[in-house]
């Protein structure tokens, strides 16, 4: 089996590398070329920028692949440049979209795939809800083989996953210099972590699935976790206890907001998904890392890599921002 990624050297993408090359079939990666490959010439590296579709062409020409998977399409007109690129190029095109392209309620937090695709507070979710239409649509209108995967949170080494930043230290720096956290809300909201590498078992195993073609699918854990055991773990992780303030999501937004997209649109409100559908297609798919085995196993990655646990100015500046306005709330409280 040929498999082209898209990426493939990414925070999702390395796992499902590794998993694909663990399962013998041969690996190809479109990216360009800034990180090292840690796989020599296991993996084939063909240097490109994805954006570039005519150098894209050039790049993939001649080549045909049993599977390609699309990590890197955020909005509609790029998934229409694939139907293109990928047109006869391919027996199947995985496109990467999110779980926070569900509409989620607070009435019924179970997500399965029939859930409808809503999201009025993110952008960035409802530019991958258009993605899949065009799929849909335009995709199926030319036969064109698609399958569409929706990961929920995911996180590999050198993510600290929490509701305020996940792909640097500077969540974890904060915790360790007894600064405080913000929590949304109560902290009591469910929320689902999934290590990219058990992400990389259900996805694999849908390559070559003709029954695959024209579904969706997610592909999460299926630990239950409230926010503030996500922090509690971090911490213990980290050896130190954090300093959570609970803010409610509403006040964040109104103080930063930008910050609301992500939390009113998904993090923020609780959501627990069904995977039965790809336990049906994948049954070697479980969930092997649990969270408090993950963070640790992230946490020992920055202590192999020490000159990467640096504070993030930004964040720090933000969350100071936000606790400054709330104390001032509370002091003018009875
Ligand atoms: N992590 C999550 O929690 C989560 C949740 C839901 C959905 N998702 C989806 O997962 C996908 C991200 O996957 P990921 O985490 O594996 O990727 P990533 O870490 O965001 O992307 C990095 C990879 O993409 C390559 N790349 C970046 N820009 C490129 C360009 N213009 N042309 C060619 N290659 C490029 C990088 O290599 P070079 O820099 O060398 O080019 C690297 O291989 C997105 O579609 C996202 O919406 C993620």
């Amino acid at each position: 089996m040929r498999t082209l990624f898209i990426g493939g050297t990414g925070n999702i993408s390395k796992a499902c590398t590794d998993r694909a090359l663990e399962k013998g079939m041969e690996v190809f990666h479109l990216n360009r070329g800034n990180k090292p490959s840690p796989w020599g010439k296991s993996v084939v590296s063909i240097k490109a920028d994805i954006r570039d579709v005519e150098g894209v062409k050039k790049a993939l020409h001649g080549l045909h692949f049993d599977t390609v998977v699309q990590f890197l399409a955020y909005r509609p007109e790029q998934v229409r440049a694939d139907l293109d690129i990928f047109d006869d190029a391919t027996d199947q095109y995985i496109f990467i979209s999110t779980c926070s392209a569900y509409k989620k309620t607070l009435r019924n937090p179970v997500v399965t795939e029939s859930t409808p695709l809503e999201n009025p507070f993110w952008e960035y979710s409802r530019q991958k809800i258009a993605c899949e239409k065009i799929l849909a649509e335009e995709g199926a209108g030319k036969a064109f083989p698609y399958t569409i995967v929706r990961p929920s949170h995911t996180y590999d080494d050198g993510w600290i996953p929490s509701c305020f930043g996940s792909a640097d230290f500077g969540l974890a720096w904060r915790i360790l210099e007894g600064k405080r956290i913000i929590v949304p809300g109560d902290g009591q909201s469910i929320w689902t972590l999934t290590h990219a590498s058990d992400f990389a078992v259900g996805l694999v195993g849908l390559f070559g699935q003709q029954g695959a073609l024209g579904e969706a699918f997610h592909i999460t854990s299926d630990e239950r976790l409230t926010w503030d055991s996500i922090h509690m773990q971090i911490g213990a992780a980290l050896g130190v206890e954090p300093k959570i303030a609970h803010i409610p999501s509403d006040y964040i937004t109104r103080i930063v907001p930008e910050r609301g997209a992500g939390l009113k649109g998904d993090k923020a409100v609780s959501a627990e998904f069904d995977n039965s559908k790809i336990k049906r297609f994948v049954p070697e798919f479980i969930q092997k890392v649990r969270f408090s085995e993950g963070i640790r196993k992230s946490i020992a990655w920055y202590d192999r890599n020490p000159e990467m646990k640096i504070p993030n100015t930004a964040l720090n500046q933000e969350i100071e921002t936000i606790l400054s306005y709330w104390d001032k709330a509370w002091a003018i409280l009875p």
